[in-house]
């Protein structure tokens, strides 16, 4: 049986999956590295990590299984991260990553003074701090030495496959992210290209996400063991490849995804913009749209509260007993520890606990997290049902999404039903799917996803729950407003 590999480039680790051609998942593998805070909402990597973990991995994944079997690798990435190289094709400074908001002054005068109403019109979108537009203007205003010396610019996992095949590529759901494509086009938009002061030599070629760009460099094939004919396909977004890899490709579908960040990815077959682009319009994996909400703190909300301040790492004792105080807790919190993109795009944002009294345990104070992220969550469904958008069901997936208690407060929440496919890997098992359509193991994505993609278990609203939570987001809706004079003083 043929196999395929997807590398889901992250925010924490890059996972990396072995997929036989009938989606069993044959081996998979973890790998970490740091992520830095320079400065208070700054963040950033360096791609050489991203690298050389993913070549260590990929070894590790191939240890002890037949080799030769494997025909095609592809991608999904965490997006909008800012990755320039120079004449040598040198990382010139780390990356600077897409839940980083030190370009919130570059953002604001996009908006205000190229204005919201034309930047929508170039590229179906208007700025976020985290989007790579800004992040250049930032570089050369404030690093003019490194600004000179770019030759090329590319997204992160479009490094990876730069790295792996010598081809300097993206596909249309990740470039979508950089402001600088012109979305309902499919096209770099010279407009944008001009405005940010971009060389369009400097930019990759575009590319429908399951299209081959090249075969892996014959010296990477031997280190890895695999044949020289392998080929590379573009790959996609983490948010467009995890609606692959949980069978979101149909009109009006829903995946949710909990991992670092939280999304709500709506698919659409025909382009669209909300009215006030408060959610993203991107190019899908598949060659049509989609609309999306992104918050920026979702399972990374969790793992602040267990690490940073438990310091613990007993995940299931932390979360006993947490079912039974679902209709008790008084408590609220604000999940905004890296800023918050949709729908407030206030880089300034913080986290925040309200509501604390005398008898609040830690457990209320995890189930306020929980249900935090699901209220923020629900701020971009609420846009997305303003502007006509009817969600009935959604997918989820992401490491958020194998904690029952949190599927269960979100689907409360939000006032649908929460499936969970049987494989639970997003954005690696789309990628291994992309790869196995770029390779004609399957004929399109549709029929991939159809033949691969099955749910495993479900959660239906419960009325009484939902009802206690609308009374709740009631509140929640109005704490962020409340704090956000506060916000900008500290
Ligand atoms: C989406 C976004 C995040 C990252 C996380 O717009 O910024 O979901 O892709 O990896």
């Amino acid at each position: 049986m043929n196999s395929y590999i997807g590398i889901d480039l992250g925010t924490s680790s890059v996972k990396i999956l072995l997929v036989g051609a009938d989606g069993t998942i044959l081996n998979s593998v973890t790998r970490d590295y740091p992520i830095s805070y320079p400065q208070s909402g700054w963040s950033e990597q360096n791609p050489e990590d991203w690298a050389s973990e993913t070549i260590k991995g990929l070894c590790q994944l191939l240890e002890g299984q037949d080799k030769h079997s494997v025909k095609g690798i592809s991608f999904g990435g965490q997006m909008h991260g800012l990755v320039m190289l120079d004449k040598d094709d040198k990382v010139i400074r780390p990356a600077i990553l897409w839940n980083d908001g030190r370009t919130q002054a570059q953002s604001d005068r996009l908006n205000d003074s190229v204005g919201k109403r034309i930047l929508s019109k170039y590229t179906a979108n208007i700025s976020f701090a985290g989007f790579t537009a800004p992040k250049i203007l930032w570089v050369e205003e404030n690093e003019p030495e490194n600004f000179a010396k770019i030759e090329k610019i590319m997204l992160p996992k479009d490094y990876l496959a730069y790295v792996l095949s010598g081809v300097h590529a993206t596909d249309y759901s990740d470039a979508s992210g950089m402001l600088l494509l012109d979305v309902q086009n499919k096209r770099w938009s010279d407009e944008m290209v001009e405005l940010c002061h971009v060389k369009r030599e400097w930019l990759p070629a575009l590319y429908e996400s399951y299209e081959v760009i090249g075969k892996i460099k014959p010296e990477l094939a031997k280190e890895i063991g695999i044949d020289e004919n392998v080929l590379i396909c573009a790959g996609a977004g983490d948010n467009a490849a995890a609606a692959v890899g949980t069978g979101t490709i149909k009109d009006g579908s829903c995946n949710i995804s909990l991992g670092t960040s939280g999304t709500v990815f709506i698919s659409r077959d025909s382009f669209s913009v909300d009215e006030n682009n408060s959610l993203h319009s991107f190019c899908h994996a598949n060659g049509k749209h989609h609309l999306m909400g992104c918050i920026l703190s979702a399972a990374s909300c969790n793992k602040w509260w267990m690490e940073n301040i438990l310091e613990s790492d007993d995940y299931t004792g932390e979360q006993k007993g947490l079912f039974e105080l679902l209709h008790e807790n008084e408590v609220y919190f604000l999940p905004y520890l890296m800023g918050e993109r949709s729908p407030h795009n206030d880089a300034g944002a913080r986290g925040a606990f309200v509501g604390m009294r005398p008898y609040t345990t830690r457990k209320h104070m995890l189930l306020a997290i929980m249900e935090g992220v699901a209220f923020a969550l629900r701020d971009c469904i609420e846009v997305a049902k303003a502007g006509g958008v009817k969600i009935e069901r959604s997918l989820i997936c992401g490491g958020g999404a194998r904690n029952e208690i949190w599927r269960t407060v979100v689907a409360n929440v939000l006032g649908i039903e929460i499936q969970r496919p049987q494989t639970e890997e997003g954005p690696s098992y789309g990628g291994a799917i992309l790869a196995m359509v770029g390779c004609g193991e399957y004929k399109t994505l549709d029929e991939a996803t159809d033949k691969l993609i099955k749910v495993k278990d479900s959660i239906l609203p419960n009325e009484a729950l939902v009802e206690m939570y609308n009374k709740k987001y009631n509140v929640f809706r109005q704490i962020y407003p409340a704090l956000k004079d506060i916000y900008s003083q500290i």
